[in-house]
């Protein structure tokens, strides 16, 4: 360990969570302190306007000042706000540091829902060890995991610990690993302060210090950054390419056991007329059904420059890297950079891997919408021909919205677009036209898809033979993505 890192005495960590917990150190309790709102909890450029907004020298505005907004503090000052024994406490784990006569905040202590999160501050990023918060890629691996309730979950390069610690809600242990020795510091802290008694620290490289185990959830969130550089541990793999993605993929089947899910963010060079994302090719032959869900793709500058972005203050520095990724993606003749999420499910048998687009970051929690498309696919794996599908009995999913647009036209109002998306997680949506519009307010869970599809015909005046041809692949299609579900999935949910 080559720069501090805070420690977890237990002691110390009791006194500050009470401290915290009094100071109504919430998101919300925040929120209001400095008048912000959304997802980014406060931005850095907006500091002059948060300092004006704290309006006393409370505990609340003392600890948002040292941990949101990077502040120095006099001593006298802060031991007025917190208490001695509160503020020794903050000196036993390292949380702050002197400056002279001043004291400053030497992390960032967010809270996520009811989780305090600490981490690096965002200004000490250029240092290769450093400990990121929760960031984009964080949240949606989060949104995109499945959380039932199972034994033994890993967290592959835990950082602060925030997937393990969303884990250990729902897993009876958690092993979490990281080569970066301060990150498990953060890690084991962040766990004391939350009281996850059930997660289990281990150094090593990513799936190295847990070959020969198996466990019933993975989550990876890896430097997965397709970069020329090793500046970074959270960042840079190092390994060059796509390795890093690729391997994870294949080898996190290994660790997996029957019927256990994993959910891993990936990268990967993508070639401007690919098919099917590469990942799908990855998993050639793996014991795992899987969805490739491909998120967008960037072009080489736009990646460059959003990989350097902490260097934005220094014009020359930002060019330099910008253009030094730039020759490296020219020379491995990388144009274009795709980013998503692989979720995969083991299980022995014939597999499947699907790929999906989700061009909408998740909103909300996706791992039951997640769980949704596993048991939609082997349903259709199970159908066989389109045929089969005739003697199931479907139901929209429970929350999807209708949403319609009509235009005034003499004097009538004619329907002119209409859409189905799902209410939240997953946020497909799909135009409905007149013929889909009809099967979706018609499917009932109660009639067949036969009788649904013959209904449509005889009400529409069209050929049965024709509703047919049109509604089985359209019915599937919504399967695949969720709309619409077998009626018994729903109520075994229920
Ligand atoms: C993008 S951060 C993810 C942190 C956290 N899991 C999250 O979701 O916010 C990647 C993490 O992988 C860790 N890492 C880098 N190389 C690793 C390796 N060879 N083995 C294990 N972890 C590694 C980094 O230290 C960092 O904590």
């Amino acid at each position: 360990v080559t720069r501090a890192a805070p420690a977890s005495e237990p002691g110390a960590v009791a006194e500050v969570r009470r401290l915290l917990r009094a100071a109504g150190y919430t998101q919300a309790g925040i929120q209001a302190a400095v008048g912000t709102s959304g997802e980014q909890l406060a931005v850095r450029a907006e500091r002059p306007v948060y300092v004006r907004r704290l309006r006393d020298d409370g505990p609340l505005a003392t600890l948002i000042r040292l941990f949101i907004l990077d502040l120095p503090l006099e001593e006298d000052e802060a031991e007025r706000a917190l208490g001695t024994a509160a503020l020794r406490a903050l000196e036993t784990l390292r949380l702050v540091r002197r400056a002279g006569s001043a004291l400053q905040g030497a992390v960032r202590l967010v809270p996520h829902d009811d989780l305090l999160i600490a981490s690096d501050p965002p200004a000490d990023e250029s240092h290769v060890d450093h400990v990121p918060g929760m960031h984009r890629p964080s949240a949606q691996l989060a949104h995109l995991t499945v959380r039932s309730p199972v034994r033994d979950t890993l967290d592959v390069g835990t950082g602060s610990g925030i997937q393990a610690l969303l884990a250990a809600r729902h897993s009876e242990r958690v092993v979490a690993v990281d080569v970066n020795e301060r990150a498990l510091a953060f890690a084991e802290l962040n766990a004391a302060l939350n009281e996850a008694g059930n997660v289990e620290l281990v150094s090593g490289s990513y799936l190295e210090p847990v070959r020969g185990q198996t466990f019933d959830l993975v989550v990876a969130n890896p430097p997965y950054a397709i970069s020329p550089e090793s500046e970074y541990l959270f960042r840079d793999s190092g390994l060059g390419r796509d390795r890093v993605s690729q391997e994870l993929v294949r080898e996190v089947p290994s660790v997996l056991a029957e019927g256990g899910f994993a959910t891993v963010m990936v990268s990967w060079a993508h070639d401007s007329d690919e098919a099917v994302p590469s990942p799908v090719a990855w998993l050639e032959g793996a014991e795992v059904d899987a969805i490739v869900l491909h998120t967008g793709t960037e072009d080489a500058l736009t990646t460059a420059a959003a990989w350097n972005r902490d260097k934005v203050g220094d014009e020359e520095a930002y060019g330099e890297a910008i253009d030094r990724w730039l020759r490296y993606y020219e020379a491995e003749g990388i144009a274009a950079l795709a980013y998503g999420s692989v979720v995969m499910r083991r299980r022995s048998g014939a597999n499947w891997v699907r790929p999906l687009p989700l061009p909408l970051r998740p909103v909300g929690p996706a791992g039951a919408g997640l769980l949704r498309l596993f048991r939609n696919r082997d349903f259709l794996e199970g159908l066989g021909e389109d045929d089969g599908l005739l003697d199931a009995r479907l139901r929209v999913t429970e929350g999807a919205v209708i949403e319609r647009r009509a235009h005034r036209t003499g004097s009538a109002w004619a329907d002119t677009e209409a859409s189905l998306r799902l209410g939240e997680g997953l946020r497909f949506s799909a135009s409905l036209d007149p013929m889909a519009m009809g099967l979706v307010l018609a499917l009932d869970g109660e009639r067949s898809v036969g009788a649904v599809l013959a209904a449509l015909a005889e009400e529409s005046g069209l050929d049965s033979a024709q509703v047919r041809a049109s509604g089985l692949p359209l019915l599937r299609g919504m399967l695949e993505a969720g709309f619409v579900e077998p009626a018994r999935a729903q109520r075994d949910e229920e």
